[in-house]
C-alpha cells in the first residue's frame, strides 16, 4: 500500500475500526455531514448526548472516505465520548494525529472530514434545542473574486500540500487575474500553515 508507513495505532483504526454506525441516524441527538467534492470524500457523524450533562455518551460515523480518514475518525469517535460538548468542539485535526501518532503530513486533509462532521453534528444538536447562540458555523468567505476561490479552497489547497503562494495559485488558480486578493490569501496560506502544521513564516 503506498506510503503507509503508519503507526501500528492507526493500522489497527483502520482494520478494526471503532464506533461505525450501524442503525438508523434518526436515533440520535446530532447529526453532521460533511464532505469533499473535490476529493469524493464523505462523513456523517452522529451523536447521542447526556442534556443534563451537557456530555457526549455516544459517536457513531460512517465514511465512504479513504484509509486515513478512517483510522483518524475511528480514533475521534473514541476521544469525544465522555468529553463535554464545547470541548469536543473545539477538538483539532492535530489533536487527533497526534493521539494516533502521525499521518503523513499530506494526508493531513482526511483527518479533518470527521472533525468538521462532529462539529456539525455539535451545531444540530445546539440547533435543535434551541441553541442557535453556541453555533460557531464557519461559512466560507471569497477571497478571489475574479477566480471565486474561497478561504476553505485555500484550507483544502494547504492541507493538500500547497506551501508557498505559487503551490496555491498553481493548486486554486487564486491571484491570476486582477492579483488584488494576493495580500489576503498570502495572509490566510499563513495562518493555516500555522494551524495545521505549526509551520510560522514572515
Ligand atoms: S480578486 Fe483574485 S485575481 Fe482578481
Amino acid at each position: 500500500m503506498e506510503d503507509w508507513a503508519y503507526t501500528e495505532k492507526v493500522k489497527d483504526h483502520f482494520m478494526n475500526p471503532r464506533n461505525v454506525l450501524k442503525d438508523d441516524p434518526a436515533g440520535y441527538d446530532g447529526r453532521g455531514q460533511t464532505g469533499n467534492v473535490k476529493c469524493g470524500d464523505q462523513m456523517l457523524v452522529v451523536l447521542k448526548i447526556d442534556r443534563a450533562k451537557g456530555v457526549i455518551t455516544d459517536c457513531k460515523w460512517k465514511t465512504y472516505g479513504c484509509a486515513r480518514a478512517i483510522a483518524s475518525t475511528s480514533m475521534m469517535s473514541e476521544m469525544v465520548k465522555g468529553l463535554p460538548l464545547d470541548q469536543a468542539y473545539h477538538l483539532t485535526p492535530k489533536d487527533i494525529t497526534r493521539e494516533l501518532g502521525s499521518l503523513p503530513e499530506h494526508k493531513v486533509h482526511c483527518s479533518v472530514l470527521g472533525d468538521k462532521a462532529l462539529r456539525a453534528a455539535i451545531d444540530d444538536y445546539y440547533e435543535r434545542n434551541g441553541m442557535q447562540d453556541k453555533v460557531e458555523r464557519e461559512a466560507a468567505r471569497l477571497i478571489c473574486q475574479c477566480m471565486n476561490v474561497t478561504d476553505e479552497e485555500i484550507e483544502h489547497a494547504v492541507l493538500e500540500g500547497a506551501r508557498t503562494y505559487y503551490e496555491l495559485q498553481e493548486r486554486t488558480k487564486i491571484g491570476t487575474v486582477c492579483g488584488q486578493c494576493k495580500d489576503a490569501a498570502t495572509d490566510l496560506l499563513k495562518e493555516y500553515l500555522r494551524r495545521h502544521f505549526d509551520i510560522k513564516s514572515e
